[in-house]
């Protein structure tokens, strides 16, 4: 990655995990396709890093219209990205009961289906090419139950086995897929008030973690496939 340029479309980019590899990638001379619902976050990003270097581009995931349009306009006028990071996603702490319908269709919309309608619109054009990377970011409530999770739970082991089907369909066409699941990380998406890490604070992950360790995998020679990752503080246990 340090000496080959790179075009990577990151979800969720104008906060916690996604802000933090946008101005990671795009300050070290990569172009950033930045997609996220705001605007002026969107902005700063682009007066950060420069507009060669983060192109933003206002999108709800959970809106398949918005993303084929924004994923047409980025390979008609850029090319195919070689890098896609699903990353945008959305958490509510609360038990199942009295979850409504609209927060189990949000969570979903966004966590399971986003992700999917952005990897249907990028994969064709990395088959074509040849070559691409894909990162999912999952979570470790991809891997377990959590009590107050259960509609996030879905929505992750939901990308878990569509990450686990994708690997194995794209890894002949020279397209690596890998998903991390990691445990907390200091986002926020922990709102003190309404969904507080329920752990120490203090030892929860950076955001630069899991960006190291996807510049980590995207560094590394293709013949490894680093198909699941699953990652979290040492006063977690997944
Ligand atoms: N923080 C943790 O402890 C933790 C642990 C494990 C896994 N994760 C996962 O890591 C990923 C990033 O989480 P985070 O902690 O960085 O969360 P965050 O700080 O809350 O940021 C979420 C990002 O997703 C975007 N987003 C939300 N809804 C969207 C939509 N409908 N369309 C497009 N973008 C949308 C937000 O941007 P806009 O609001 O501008 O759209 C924001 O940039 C998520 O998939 C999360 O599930 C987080």
């Amino acid at each position: 990655m340090s000496v080959q340029m790179k075009s990577i479309l990151v979800t969720g980019a104008t906060r916690g995990v996604g802000e933090a590899l946008t101005l990671n990638f795009a300050k070290k001379g990569h172009v950033v396709y930045a997609l996220a619902r705001t605007r002026n976050q969107l902005n700063s990003l682009v007066e950060e890093c420069g507009s060669e270097k983060v192109i933003p581009f206002e999108v709800d995931v959970s809106k398949k219209e918005q993303v084929e349009e924004a994923i047409a306009a980025i390979q008609r006028d850029y090319g195919v990205p070689d890098v896609l990071i699903n990353n945008a996603g959305v958490v509510e702490n609360i038990s199942f009961a009295e979850q409504s319908i609209e927060m189990i269709e949000r969570i979903v919309d966004v966590n399971l289906k986003g992700a999917l309608y952005v990897t249907r619109c990028v994969v064709p054009g990395m088959i074509a090419r040849g070559s691409g990377r894909i990162i999912n970011v999952s979570s470790v409530a991809g891997t377990r139950g959590i009590p107050g999770q259960a509609t996030y739970c879905a929505s992750k082991f939901g990308m878990n086995g569509f990450a686990e089907t994708l690997a194995q369909e794209l890894l002949a066409k020279g397209i690596l897929v890998t998903t991390i699941c990691p445990g907390g990380i200091d986002t926020p998406l922990w709102d003190p008030d309404k969904n507080p890490y329920p752990g120490d604070k203090a030892r929860i992950m950076k955001p630069q973690e899991i960006v190291d360790l996807i510049e980590y995998l995207l560094d590394q020679p293709k013949g490894t496939l680093h198909k699941k990752i699953v990652m979290f503080p040492t006063n977690e246990w997944h």
